[in-house]
């Protein structure tokens, strides 16, 4: 996406950052509606309305908050949570139970509990211990509840390793092979307290490419025509996850959702044509490329080191606190100066945050222009696994969210307080 810039300076939804970053202080998620409405349409557009029996569930991990989840609802969309914090955000936003998933590979009872008491409409169970749970709770609340396996399609997905989940080495998800699958499905399918609707798999995030997807698809279909074999049993579902990847710097070759969907779509219901079977419904979890790039994250310029013959160093007011995404796994980003939008590049420095790390590096070798302290930088696509990953280190406290539409900007988190981040701390009579 271009910036948006009038008069030298970065307006975001409308609205000019520099003023923003005065009004609400610094570090500063902004985030962009009408993007995240725009990302929801072209889901809506070349999935949803596209094919029949289709459902996207937004992946609320890449970001969470009741406004959000607000947004989502008014968008029809379904959500994915994988905590009882985020599925307790849910229910703050009064989502509609029906519409919340609930993914994750070690889910506490207390959070199946809350799961169970809410309604929700499905969980995706990581094994066989977690289905016993699920049906205990079950059995104790009289309720019913639908469910799906995660599996592990034993495909590798071409992106960082952290964010690989799709392989067979992988916390997530169960392995395919008959001994560990079969077992599941035989005992989901046989349960008194859970409907068995089908498979899930998730491979990666920051994908480029649809193949490993129909590789992952063709194993599933392939499991889906065994079970029925072997059981009798038709599977109803395939949630093929989310994995597609955005825009950082410019430089990645960003897929529309057709590109994916389109295919994969396509050899699930020649699959099932030629077998004369029903095609599932098919669900997808999109997250990152919902809210990536619509948000934008603003930070005030404070100290400036230049180390002849060595490099300069642009220091921000916030940084791996508020974004551990390039320190995690050396992901790069872009930004430029939000009041001096309109000129040009005369120097490359790197941009750190104010944490006490190495590694807290927010713009590696930037191209800026004359900067100065008290000018306010802004990072794009900070809006994905920014605010939902920030932390406490160095006690610095989250950052306000503004959300931006049309000109108008609305809080929707107020920044935290040094008294809200000591609020759980106790000190022991004895040390008094
Ligand atoms: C099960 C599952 N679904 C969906 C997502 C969303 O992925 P992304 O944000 O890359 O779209 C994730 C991300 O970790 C996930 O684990």
């Amino acid at each position: 996406m271009r910036p948006d810039i009038r008069n030298g300076r970065l307006y975001l939804g409308g609205c000019d950052a520099v003023q923003l970053a005065g009004d609400y202080g610094t570090p500063l998620y902004v985030y962009s509606e009408e993007e995240i409405v725009g990302r929801f349409a072209s889901l809506r557009e070349t999935f949803l309305n596209r094919w029949e029996n289709t459902r996207a569930a937004y992946a609320c991990k890449a970001f969470c908050t009741p406004a959000m989840l607000k947004l989502v609802q008014r968008e029809g969309m379904c959500i994915d949570v994988v905590s009882g914090g985020e599925l307790h955000a849910a229910m703050q936003a009064g989502f509609p139970a029906g519409r919340i998933e609930f993914n994750g590979n070690n889910k506490l009872p207390s959070e199946i509990e809350l799961a169970v008491d809410y309604g929700i409409g499905r969980i995706i169970v990581d094994g066989l211990q977690e289905l016993a749970l699920i049906e205990d709770v079950c059995r104790r609340r009289g309720r019913r509840m639908q469910v799906l396996f995660r599996v592990s399609p034993g495909v590798k997905a071409d992106t960082h390793d952290y964010i690989v989940t799709g392989k067979k080495d992988s916390k997530f998800g169960i392995p395919l092979d008959a001994g560990s699958i079969y077992p599941c499905i035989r005992a989901a399918i046989d349960s008194e307290w859970v409907d068995f609707l089908g498979v899930h798999f998730h491979i990666g995030s920051q994908l480029f490419s649809v193949q490993p997807y129909l590789e992952a698809a063709d194993v599933l279909l392939e499991l889906l025509l065994e079970t029925q074999s072997r059981f009798g049993y038709t599977m109803t579902e395939l949630n093929i996850g989310g994995g597609f990847g955005i825009s950082y710097t410019g430089e990645e070759e960003v897929r529309p959702y057709g590109y994916f969907l389109t295919p994969i779509m396509e050899k699930i219901q020649a699959f099932c044509a030629a077998r004369e079977i029903p095609r599932p419904t098919v669900v997808v979890e999109p997250g990152r490329s919902i809210v990536g790039e619509a948000g934008t994250t603003l930070y005030t310029v404070g100290a400036i080191k230049d180390i002849p013959g060595v490099r300069k160093y642009i220091s921000v007011d916030g940084g791996m606190s508020d974004n551990i995404r390039p320190a995690l796994y050396h992901a790069a980003y872009t930004g430029l100066i939000a009041n001096r939008a309109d000129q040009p590049a005369v120097q490359r420095a790197t941009v750190c945050g104010k944490c006490c790390e190495s590694g807290d590096i927010l713009l590696q070798d930037a191209d800026l222009p004359a900067v100065e302290t008290g000018d306010i930088l802004a990072v794009f696509s900070t809006g994905a696994y920014g605010y939902s990953m920030a932390s406490n280190y160095n006690s610095n406290p989250i950052p306000a969210v503004v959300l931006v539409r049309n000109g108008e900007h609305h809080l929707i988190v107020r920044r935290q307080t040094y008294g809200q981040i000591l609020e759980n701390a106790v000190i022991p009579d004895y040390l008094m």
